[in-house]
């Protein structure tokens, strides 16, 4: 097993500060840095920080480029739940990364195995340096539920019960959540240069004990992560039960 690397903040504040302050010393170091996005309520304190930072230091974003893990099957762009839409609200808003720069799974394409197919060999072209990940309660990473192949690419997907009721706090009613969606596999995920986990809150400590526990099996789609070299774990301290 990988020793990875866990930083143990106290809030989720903390926490989203210290994985925004990772990300934005790498586009300084690097300007042409490929990032890797996650939606999700976890990730949204880290944005908001990270739009901060790079506004007040007035980095030009100019040559980065992003792709986001995953995105629901039948939502267009404009639908207030796609995640297209959130990462407009959270992020691109913010900040001025190129429009043509920006890679989202398009959940409304017209022939779904073209687009999986063309999302994975631009992933390939570029090369992703760092990886945003958020965790599902059973484990899941982007849309892959347990019982995903460890060699996965980006592929189309069955959302399980408990994704769909997860979600469905962001929906008026659970019938809006759509069953399937599109989504970075786990292989695709695995070939980040550097990926950073962002566990929090006390409803995702299972998820956090499990993965810490270094057990390595597909029924717990995170625990790939122990075969990856630098994998930076960022916790508060509700999701390590303290
Ligand atoms: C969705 C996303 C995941 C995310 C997870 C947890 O299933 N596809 O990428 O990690 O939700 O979201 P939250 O941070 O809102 O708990």
């Amino acid at each position: 097993m990988t020793k990875f690397t866990e930083v143990k903040a106290s809030t989720y504040d903390e926490m989203s500060r210290e994985a925004a302050k990772i990300i934005f010393d790498d586009l300084k170091a690097k300007k042409d840095t490929v990032l890797g996005l996650a939606t999700g309520s976890t990730p949204e304190g880290m944005y908001d920080a990270l739009s901060t930072m790079i506004n007040e230091a007035d980095l030009d974003l100019s040559e980065v480029t992003t792709f986001n893990l995953d995105e629901y099957v039948g939502l267009d762009e404009d639908n207030d739940q796609s995640y297209h839409y959130f990462m407009d609200k959270n992020l691109f808003s913010k900040i001025d990364v190129p429009k043509e720069n920006i890679h989202i799974l398009n959940g409304v394409a017209d022939n779904i195995e073209k687009e999986v197919k063309e999302y994975e060999a631009l992933i390939d072209e570029k090369g992703i340096d760092i990886q945003v990940l958020g965790i599902g309660r059973n484990g899941h990473i982007a849309f892959n539920e347990p019982g995903t192949s460890f060699d996965s690419l980006t592929h189309r997907v069955q959302l399980t019960d408990e994704t769909i009721e997860d979600n469905a706090r962001f929906f008026e009613k659970k019938e809006d959540v759509p069953t399937e969606a599109l989504s970075m596999g786990l292989a695709t995920i695995m070939k980040a240069k550097k990926i950073i986990l962002l566990i929090s809150g006390a409803n995702k400590q299972e998820a956090r004990d499990l993965f810490v526990s270094g057990e390595v099996s597909e029924d717990v789609p995170v625990s790939i992560l122990h075969n990856h070299p630098n994998v930076i774990l960022l916790t508060d301290s509700e999701a390590r039960g303290e």
